[in-house]
């Protein structure tokens, strides 16, 4: 990611802040509609769930200007969506999920820059951490 990407993450994160929860209803609600198999794997409850994903969000995005800082707290995270019965090929669904919420709350601020910088956060993300869980994929499999 270049700086500039990194500084169009920040600024258009702390857009969505003031609507963080509504944000976040709007995510499951897209991922559950888009992948409607993973519903069974989140509490029935998803308050605090809603609130965790967006703090961790906060946490990695501001991250992003230092990686080596946020990497032991992504690979934890990896290693407990182990458990919670995540795949590697659930990261893309997520990501896409995620991108259409930002699209939703950011309106005409989601422009094709700020799209391709929310890309590259989340490829390099979500590659660590498909990687730290499962491994690197082999060319065989
Ligand atoms: C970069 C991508 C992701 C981020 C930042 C993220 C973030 C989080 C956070 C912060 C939590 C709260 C619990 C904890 O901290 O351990 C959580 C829980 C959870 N995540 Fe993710 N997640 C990501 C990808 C995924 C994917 C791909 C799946 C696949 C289905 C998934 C499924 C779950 C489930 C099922 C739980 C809740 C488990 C429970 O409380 O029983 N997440 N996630």
């Amino acid at each position: 990611m270049t700086p500039e990407q990194i500084k169009l993450v920040q600024e258009s994160l702390s857009k969505v802040a003031p609507i963080s929860d509504e944000a976040a209803m709007l995510f499951y609600d897209r991922l559950f509609e888009i992948a409607p198999q993973l519903k069974a794997l989140f509490p029935a409850d998803m308050t605090e769930q809603r609130r965790k994903l967006m703090s961790t969000l906060v946490i990695v995005v501001s991250g992003l200007s230092d990686l080596p800082s946020i990497l032991p707290a992504a690979s934890a995270l990896a290693t407990r969506h182990v458990a919670y019965g995540a795949k590697a090929e659930h990261y893309p669904v997520v990501g896409q999920a995620l991108l259409w919420t930002l699209e939703k709350g950011l309106g005409k601020d989601w422009t094709a820059d700020v799209a391709a910088a929310w890309l590259a956060a989340y490829t390099t993300l979500s590659s660590f951490m498909i990687n730290q869980a499962y491994g690197r994929p082999q060319a065989a499999e």
